[in-house]
């Protein structure tokens, strides 16, 4: 999966960018909606290697996010066949992260749209869906820029995260080619 947007390239994770990434991963900050939080070198390492995995497998993929203008790793953005936590499924889900210092550039909105617009007329799906803990406002507010629509009629239990952690009830949103 190859995409251009005016100032950035989603495109196959690739063996330097497991250095950049694992930074991006280090770091509490970025990582505060995840669980686990802060991720080793090593399972940067392997979430890269699962990633290329599913891009081989499916033609779609949770990608590496490139700056053009100065080939910079600013983090990973794409497309995933959601887990089966997740009711109504198969899903096929978008997911971002971007590095602390690349924040509030319009960069996610601007590579999400681009890989909305992708999922809609090369890949020909009828539905994303986003899924993200109830707190994680930065990204429930980016789900909700690019036209995503939760309902809480759909409410569902992460068992991914344990129960009584403040990251443990997610909102799940939900877009297709008309909005
Ligand atoms: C969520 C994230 C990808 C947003 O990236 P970004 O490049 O800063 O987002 P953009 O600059 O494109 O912002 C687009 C819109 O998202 C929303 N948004 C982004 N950051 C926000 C914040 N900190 N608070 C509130 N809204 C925010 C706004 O609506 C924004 O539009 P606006 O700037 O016109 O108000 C980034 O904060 C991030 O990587 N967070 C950590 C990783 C993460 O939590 N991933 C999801 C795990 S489920």
């Amino acid at each position: 999966m190859r995409i251009e947007t005016e100032r950035l390239r989603l495109r196959p994770w690739d063996e330097c960018d497991i250095a950049p990434f694992a930074v991006i991963n280090a770091d509490p900050d970025v990582r505060r909606y995840y669980y686990p939080s802060i991720l080793t070198p090593a399972e940067t390492a392997d979430v890269i290697a699962e990633c290329d995995a599913h891009l081989r497998k499916h033609g779609f993929g949770f990608v590496a996010l490139e700056r053009k203008a100065d080939a910079t790793l600013i983090g990973g953005l794409g497309l995933s066949i959601a887990g089966d936590e997740i009711p109504g499924g198969p899903h096929v889900e978008i997911g971002w992260i971007l590095g602390r210092h690349y924040w509030r550039n319009g960069y996610a909105l601007e590579a999400a749209r681009a890989c909305l617009e992708h999922a809609w007329t090369r890949l020909e799906l009828t539905e994303i869906i986003g899924y993200t803990s109830r707190i994680n406002n930065p990204s429930r507010a980016l789900m909700e820029k690019l036209g995503m629509r939760s309902d809480p009629t759909e409410d569902f239990d992460d068992t991914t995260v344990p129960a009584g952690n403040p990251l443990r009830p997610p909102v799940l949103y939900r877009v297709g080619p008309n909005g």
